[in-house]
């Protein structure tokens, strides 16, 4: 990190400005002190030499012009108080009393000057200021009284003095700060190009290192990271779909391609045409079903947006599904009962729920032997809403209850029945996608697949309108 890069980064720029406006303000409070600091000594000056006048005069009416002479002699002798300045002249001008050597030059008799003069101290010309007043006296004679105002230039001095060492520590501390608050930016955004420079070289699962000040820059790789997962999510879900449906397809397809081969090898005949292309019909709508399912599992993992989510009523869901499973089930002589008590609302997306009720009632029907029975049970427990599909078939052994979930996977009671192994894959997705857990329990005998759904937050008034409603469709 040289310094080119740091004087760029707007921390820097932001500390200079500070720096600027701070230092400004510096020169703007010092400038007023002295204005009014100054003001105040001058007020002073001008009034003790007012002070100083009205004696004099009080002396010169009372005495005459020799008594004023006497103590213009006095005062200028007077070594106390160096800073009064006396001068008595006669109408050429000549000194007659006082400590000031000679009438200024090009100075009238009456009204306030100006003077400058040097005096010697400890062997040292020092030019000095002073301040007076001047007056025509009656025959010619004139006075000037002053007084030093070498006070008020000490007191100048100490403030530019104060305003250059304010200035200079201004600027030297806020360098300082300055370089030292941009090189800690820098350093955590370096971090964050560096992460993101090995994610885009393909290091997927790099995440950027949280520091746990909790500031700005954590907040932002916390979002950042959750983007990156999100992305993952989606590739992970999109590699998985697409591996699936090619992996998948291939049986399928291969399966029809042999059959178009065999049709087209024989002899055309009308009946066996007819009976190949039934078969190819079969396998290709057996393909479509695959296909589909890894389509919808890839949409319910992809983790849609929550405000696409809205609000569904899970036992009407359920209800259907039922019933449209019925037929089916009694044909097989399997009773199907749904146990609700009252409308049961979630947030969730309709279709892909009744696909995975669906998909539960199928496994149910299938895995179910004649006589046996198949419980829908949908229940309000306060902060959620259970689901559970309970059949009296073989049920799954514990060890295989968490793999059947996974992707293809169809035990070896069931290899002989159609089926891809999609199904469950499908409701778990589906849980997933609504925040909802999934339990695989024995229903001794049978299976019970439960989900339990977070409640709607939204639902007003609570679910379970009417409890213990009990369906029977058969
Ligand atoms: N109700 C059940 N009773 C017993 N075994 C079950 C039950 N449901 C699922 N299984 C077992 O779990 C396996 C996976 O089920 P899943 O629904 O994922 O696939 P499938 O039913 O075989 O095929 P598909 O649902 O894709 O048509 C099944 O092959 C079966 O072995
Ligand atoms: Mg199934």
């Amino acid at each position: 990190m040289n310094l080119p890069n740091l004087a760029r980064t707007s921390a820097f720029r932001l500390t200079l400005l500070y720096m600027t406006l701070f230092g400004a303000s510096v020169l703007v409070l010092l400038g007023f002190i002295s204005w009014s600091t100054i003001a105040l000594i001058e007020r002073q000056t001008d009034e003790t030499i007012e002070a100083e006048i009205r004696g004099l005069a009080e002396q010169y009416r009372g005495r005459g012009l020799l008594r004023l002479v006497d103590v213009i002699h006095e005062r200028s002798a007077d070594h106390a108080d160096q800073d009064n300045v006396y001068l008595l002249t006669d109408p050429k001008l000549g000194p007659i009393a006082g400590n000031l050597t000679h009438w200024p030059a090009r100075t009238d008799a009456g009204g306030w000057v100006q003077l400058s003069l040097t005096k010697r101290e400890n062997g040292e010309s020092i030019a000095h200021h002073i301040r007076a007043r001047t007056f025509a006296l009656p025959g010619g004679y004139r006075l000037l009284v002053g007084r030093d105002t070498n006070e008020k230039d000490k007191f100048r001095a100490i403030v530019n003095e104060a305003v250059n060492w304010s200035l200079a520590l201004t600027f030297g501390f806020g360098l300082i700060g300055g370089v030292f608050i941009s090189r800690r930016m820098l350093s955590r955004v370096d971090r964050i190009s560096t992460t993101a420079r090995g994610i885009i070289a393909g290091d997927l699962a790099r995440r950027i290192e949280i520091s746990g000040s909790d500031d700005e820059f954590d907040r932002l790789a916390e979002n950042l990271n959750a983007m990156l997962d999100q992305i993952e999510r989606l590739m992970t879900g999109m590699r998985l779909a697409t591996d699936s449906i090619a992996h998948d397809l291939r049986g399928p397809l291969t399966r029809l391609k042999g059959r178009v081969e065999m049709a087209l090898r024989c002899p055309p005949e009308k009946g066996q045409d007819r009976e190949a292309l039934a078969d190819v019909l079969a396998q290709t709508d057996a393909a479509l079903v695959v296909f589909d399912t890894l389509l919808k599992i890839a949409t319910a993992e992809a983790r849609t947006d929550p405000a696409d989510l809205e609000p569904v009523d899970i036992a009407s869901l359920a209800s259907d599904a039922a019933e449209f499973y019925e037929p089916v089930a009694e044909e097989k002589g399997i009773a199907l009962d749904v146990d609700t008590d009252g409308p049961a609302r979630i947030r969730g997306q309709p279709q892909l729920l009744a696909q995975a009720i669906a998909n539960l009632l199928d496994n149910a029907v299938k895995h179910t032997p004649a006589g046996g029975r198949i419980t829908v049970t949908i229940g309000n427990r306060g902060d959620g809403v259970d689901l559970a599909v309970a059949d009296t078939g073989p049920g799954i052994p514990e060890a295989d209850r968490e793999r059947v979930l996974e992707r293809f996977v169809r035990l070896e009671e069931s290899r002989s029945s159609p089926g891809a192994g999609l199904g469950l894959s499908l409701v778990a997705a589906v849980a997933k996608l609504h925040d909802a857990t999934v339990r695989l329990d024995d229903n001794d005998p049978g299976l019970r697949i439960s989900l339990r759904f977070p409640a709607d937050p939204d639902t007003e008034g609570g679910n379970g309108a009417a409890p213990g409603t009990k369906d029977r469709l058969r």
